[in-house]
């Protein structure tokens, strides 16, 4: 136990975090966690320890404040950092981009030169889909052109990747593994940790659960007129604690000194708004009503990873099917209605 690597998780409070911390201490590391909480509870911390079986460092800063950030890596032996922190709702990142660039974007500068100072120059970050833009041929493999993102938010995390080049390329002793998220849902099978957004929900998985659960009246179908097969939007839906496993994956794959790499990590495989929504009624043995609204701005037809070359070059692969999303996202929600504070 004790000679465990230490990774510092930075965001490490929020959904995706939570399951990261359940894989990075199965796969033998030590996790610590920076949050503002901002976007998460502690109460998400206190889950995920039950899961564990242990404690988890927890520093409840902002990556903005330099001074406390120097002080983590002061006080721990720190390996590498999965750089999560970030704002990430797009709809607002319309209305506040300032405040993304900021926090996203700043806040990953801050992090670096941190990190320099302490000589940690092992990272692995939280990317997205969203920087290959509108798909130009599916599935999308990591060679597809980056750009034309439609919001800040999105762009954001395209500026991040790059500064992290540019980074890398000023000095090769840096490694760092990019690592671009499809669409994660679901939850750990426990039930205990999961998704649990503020408000309205933005993204289609926790709205339509909200739905089952009866905290909403029904789902609005951004569109059915897509070139899809059905009309309606497709999206590669990977389960949380696949992703997670991804990240594990990356940090043993950073003892191997990889200098800069970037991997997909989705399944490879496309659903319709629709055929999610009849995977979550299948798994929740319930009626959920929607309606057909207009497109939503800035959203493409369809996108669906190419995963291979995470398999070929860190051994990952996603494992769980759009059933098991469903069903333990079900579990989540069922048990938790009201997220955390239920
Ligand atoms: P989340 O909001 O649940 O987690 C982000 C965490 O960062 C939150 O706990 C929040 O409190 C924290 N945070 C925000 N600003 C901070 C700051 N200034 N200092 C310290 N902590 C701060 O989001 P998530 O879904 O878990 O996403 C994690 C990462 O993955 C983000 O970088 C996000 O952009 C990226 N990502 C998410 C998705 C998705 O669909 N969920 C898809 C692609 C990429
Ligand atoms: C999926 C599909 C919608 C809600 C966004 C961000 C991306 C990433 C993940 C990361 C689309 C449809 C949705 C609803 C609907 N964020 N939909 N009714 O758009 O692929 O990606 O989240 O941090 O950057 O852009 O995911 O879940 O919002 O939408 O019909 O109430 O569901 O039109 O086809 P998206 P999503």
């Amino acid at each position: 136990m004790s000679n465990r690597k230490t990774i510092l998780i930075t965001g490490g409070a929020g959904y995706i975090g939570v399951h990261c911390i359940v894989s990075l201490v199965k796969a033998g590391y030590k996790p610590i966690v920076v949050d503002n909480l901002y976007n998460a509870t502690s109460d998400a911390l206190k889950a995920v320890e039950a899961i564990i079986g242990e404690q988890v460092q927890f520093y409840n800063l902002d990556v903005l404040d330099k001074e406390a950030l120097a002080k983590v890596f002061q006080e721990n032996e720190i390996f590498a950092v999965v750089h999560m922190a970030a704002l990430k709702a797009v709809g607002e990142s319309c209305a506040m981009p300032l405040k993304y660039y900021h926090v996203n974007v700043s806040g990953t500068i801050i992090l670096m030169e941190v990190m320099r100072e302490a000589n940690v120059k092992n990272l692995v970050m939280s990317s997205s889909a969203t920087v290959y833009g509108t798909p130009q041929y599916l599935p999308i493999d990591e060679k597809h052109p980056v750009g034309g993102c439609t919001n800040p938010y999105g762009k954001t995390k395209l500026f991040m990747e790059e500064i992290m080049q540019d980074v890398y390329a000023s000095d090769k002793e840096w490694n760092i593994i990019v690592l671009r998220y499809f669409n994660p849902i679901g939850s750990h099978e426990s039930g205990t940790i999961g998704e649990d957004p503020k408000g309205i929900p933005n993204n289609l998985a926790p709205y339509i659960s909200q739905v089952a659960v009866g905290l909403r009246e029904q789902l609005s179908v951004f569109g059915d007129d897509y070139d899809t097969p059905d009309g309606t939007g497709v999206r590669d839906y990977i389960h949380v604690m696949d992703l997670a496993e991804g990240h594990s994956c990356a940090v043993k794959k950073i003892t191997e000194k990889p200098g800069l790499k970037i991997y997909n990590l989705g399944t490879g495989q496309g659903y319709s708004v629709l055929q999610l929504l009849k995977a979550f009624e299948k798994a929740t043995e319930k009626n959920i009503p929607y309606k057909v609204c207009p497109r939503r701005a800035g959203d493409i037809a369809a996108g669906y990873a190419d995963p291979k070359l995470a398999e070929e070059e860190m051994g990952w692969k996603a494992e769980k099917g759009i059933d098991d999303m469903c069903t333990d996202m079900w579990r989540w929600q069922s048990k938790n209605p009201n997220g955390y504070s239920s």
